[in-house]
């Protein structure tokens, strides 16, 4: 493992896949101790997308039954499409980690893409986290983790280049159209993000490494990952060997 700050950002450098799984899981550990030992509960907020699957996979082994008791997951962002679809996140999510350990129903947030609109989905979501943070108008909640991952083109969450929705400074969730392909979405808003109290970028495979460079030398500020600067919180990337092959030193 190199560790890199290069770039004023933390960054960790994995040659191997077990041992970043290994400092991932314990890094969950670490901050969910933090999050019950200080608040009662830990809240989490988890990216979709094929990266993180080997982390969900490995994490479902954690055997920790009243830390998972304590555990609020939230999802950062969601595909406009059902909960059987293969693309959603909820379904992946239940699939690799929140099907496999003993989480109480109720402290799984999904984002609801059932019924109503797009912008009705992100609105019901923007209530539930109102409701569960308990805060008022013109305040975030905190996350103890928020977890992403980074597109080619440098989208995070389902915050994408030259989108809307990257201004709002006022929701709590936007509503995102996209094409058919990729589905419309409904994320967390960058606010929401930067309130995090630790955020982790976990990015793995070589078609990252053109983007992650930009982002981490600071090339190409307008990125939405670029964007990711937690007011008070710690910001880590966690990356494999091969995203890093355009980093110099
Ligand atoms: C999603 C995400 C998204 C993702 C990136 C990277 O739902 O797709 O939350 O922001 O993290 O697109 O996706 P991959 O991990 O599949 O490359």
């Amino acid at each position: 493992m190199i560790s890199n700050s290069k770039f004023g950002k933390n960054v960790l450098i994995f040659d191997h896949e077990d041992q970043m799984l290994k400092f991932m899981v314990e890094q969950w550990e670490d901050i969910s101790r933090e999050g019950i030992d200080r608040r009662g509960c830990f809240t989490v907020g988890l990216s979709g997308g094929r990266t993180p699957i080997i982390f969900y996979q490995k994490l479902a082994e954690w055997d920790n039954k009243s830390s998972w008791e304590r555990t609020q997951v939230f999802l950062v962002d969601e595909r406009f499409v059902s909960f059987d679809d293969k693309d959603s996140n909820y379904k992946m999510l239940k699939e690799t980690l929140l099907g496999k350990i003993p989480i109480p129903q109720e402290n799984i947030h999904p984002i609801p893409t059932g019924k109503g609109s797009l912008e009705d989905s992100a609105r019901e979501y923007e209530k539930g986290l109102v409701r569960f943070f308990e805060v008022s108008k013109g305040q975030y909640p905190t996350f103890n983790l928020i977890l992403l991952g980074i597109g080619e083109d440098g989208h995070t969450a389902s915050l994408f280049p030259g989108s809307k929705a990257l201004s709002e400074r006022r929701r709590l969730t936007a509503a995102v159209v996209l094409d058919e392909m990729r589905h419309d979405r409904i994320t967390v808003t960058l606010p929401v993000i930067n309130h995090a109290e630790h955020v982790i970028f976990f990015v793995r495979g070589e078609n990252k490494a053109p983007v992650l460079k930009k982002i981490l030398a600071g090339e190409d500020p307008s990125l939405p990952a670029s964007m990711v600067q937690p007011r008070s919180g710690n910001l880590l990337f966690v990356i494999d060997r091969e995203a890093s092959s355009q980093l110099s030193g």
